[in-house]
């Protein structure tokens, strides 16, 4: 008996030593290293996840040391994705709420974490998705502000669960409308920038729209006098907080940040392009384009925009502007030129205080991308795009820009984990942001810039 005891005790202590070392070794074999993984991402390899109570799983990934690039917790990380890699995330469908079910939903998932403040500064937020209301949820829970206002545009062609999904959770709150007009988006197509430009124009006059029957979805939402305007799509994410960016903004006084870049893309527009949509691709024609009207010189840079309120009012109610519009539906990539143009053309408008110098104007804070060719990406590539992942954490949290293009649930839960972590401690704790940085690039692009009075 003593010495099975004995025996016992010794299996027990080799066991243990063997599984540290298995631990503390992430070079061994995959295989091994599953053994010692939480019992939690095990079970997560068995079964597909559902939203239930309204949360999503957590897993068990030290995602401080994934920002300190500890390459240990990396191959642990990687490891635990692999084996998470068949299970599928939770359904559209599942994001359907009930409407008496809009108070549990916004309480589980966080929504309430701002209390109800006000703010002298609202920003009007406008994101473009095609899939995975997961994902699109997750992201509005991290931009969300009660003081903000949220217009959200759906693919046409996205799955009618979609639709659904967010139908219902734009109804659980008086600052979160679905977009007026719908549009089945073609790469590369105007119906991109048409998408956006209709959000945008929406958060302009949300006043009128409120009060026509056409629009049964806007009834009993909030008209905010929002100062600027930024757009996303459903596979961004925030790096600045909203206290943040607003401090930039604030800093900005009227200036944009918009990616200007001279113009070397006559292929895009010399002949007219259209959108085929029984192939749902771009055709070139072999009709020539007309120059651009009122004299505009194209420029191009990113579609993303943080632009404020009179600037966003030239955008879309301007008629020189919209003739620009206009001309646009005819050339590819139509949305990496608008808000570049507008920008540009200080002949034509200038109340932005815009310094033409492309030098300066071609380098942009207002989002992160990286070329696969330009950057060690870690995760996949989509349409020559790093999708980060978990090596790319250390990397992307110290960039200054104010969001990351692009992450994907579908891809890479533990990253997209790692990332809301990192944004709602940073809300939580005071900003250590260097303002004075923003305040000196900002005014090499702009005459309005002001770096007091924060
Ligand atoms: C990517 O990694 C390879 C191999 O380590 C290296 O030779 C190359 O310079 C890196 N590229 C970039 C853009 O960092
Ligand atoms: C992280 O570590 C890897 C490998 O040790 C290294 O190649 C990479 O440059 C590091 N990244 C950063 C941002 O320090
Ligand atoms: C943040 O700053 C405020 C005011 O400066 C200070 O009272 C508070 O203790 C700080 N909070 C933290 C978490 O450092």
């Amino acid at each position: 008996m003593y010495l099975l005891r004995k025996f016992i005790l010794l299996l027990f202590f080799v066991v243990c030593n063997l599984l540290f070392y298995l631990y503390s070794n992430p070079k061994l074999n995959s295989k091994y290293l599953t053994l010692v993984l939480d019992k939690k991402s095990i079970e997560f390899s068995s079964q597909n996840i559902r939203l239930t109570s309204y949360s999503v799983p957590k897993y068990d990934v030290n995602c401080n040391a994934l920002f300190k690039n500890n390459s240990e917790e990396i191959l642990r990380a990687k490891y635990m994705l692999q084996e998470i890699s068949n299970v599928k995330r939770p359904p559209d469908s599942d994001y359907i709420i009930e409407e008496s079910k809009c108070e549990n939903f916004k309480k589980a998932r966080g929504y309430y974490r701002h209390g109800t403040y006000a703010s002298d500064f609202p920003l009007a937020i406008t994101i473009l998705a095609h899939e995975s209301a997961e994902q699109l949820e997750r992201l509005l829970r991290t931009l969300y502000q009660p003081q903000n206002i949220y217009c959200i545009h759906i693919d046409k062609k996205s799955d009618p669960n979609f639709h659904k999904a967010f139908e219902s959770i734009s109804k659980c709150f008086d600052n979160v409308f679905i977009a007026t007009k719908t549009f089945d988006i073609i790469y590369t197509g105007h119906s991109r920038l048409e998408a956006d430009f209709n959000c945008l124009k929406d958060l302009l006059t949300l006043d009128n729209l409120i009060n026509t029957v056409k629009h049964p979805n806007l009834i009993g939402k909030k008209v905010v006098d929002w100062k600027y305007a930024l757009n996303y799509v459903g596979t961004e994410f925030p790096t600045k907080t909203n206290s943040e960016l607003v401090n930039i903004l604030k800093m900005y006084n009227g200036a944009n940040e918009i990616q200007v870049i001279e113009n070397k893309f006559l292929h895009r527009y010399e002949y007219k392009w259209v959108e085929d949509y029984r192939r749902h691709k771009m055709k070139k024609t072999e009709e020539k384009n007309p120059p651009p009207p009122h004299g505009y010189i194209l420029a191009k840079g990113f579609c993303s925009y943080a632009i404020s309120r009179k600037f966003a009012e030239y955008a879309v109610f301007d008629p020189r502007a919209l003739s620009l519009m206009d001309w646009l539906k005819n050339t590819k990539s139509s949305n990496e030129f608008y808000w570049s143009t507008l920008e540009y053309n200080t002949q034509i408008y200038s109340d932005h205080g815009f310094i033409q110098n492309f030098k300066q104007t071609k380098n942009t804070l207002v989002r992160y991308s990286a070329w696969s060719k330009a950057y060690n990406c870690t995760g996949k590539i989509r349409n020559g795009m790093c999708v980060f992942s978990i090596g790319d954490l250390s990397h992307v949290i110290k960039r200054r820009e104010f969001l990351i293009n692009k992450f994907m649930i579908d891809n890479d839960p533990i990253s997209y984990q790692c990332m809301e972590e990192w944004f709602d401690k940073n809300e939580r704790t005071n900003s250590t942001l260097d303002l004075d940085f923003y305040c000196n690039f900002a005014r090499k692009k702009s005459n309005l810039v002001k770096c007091k009075n924060i």
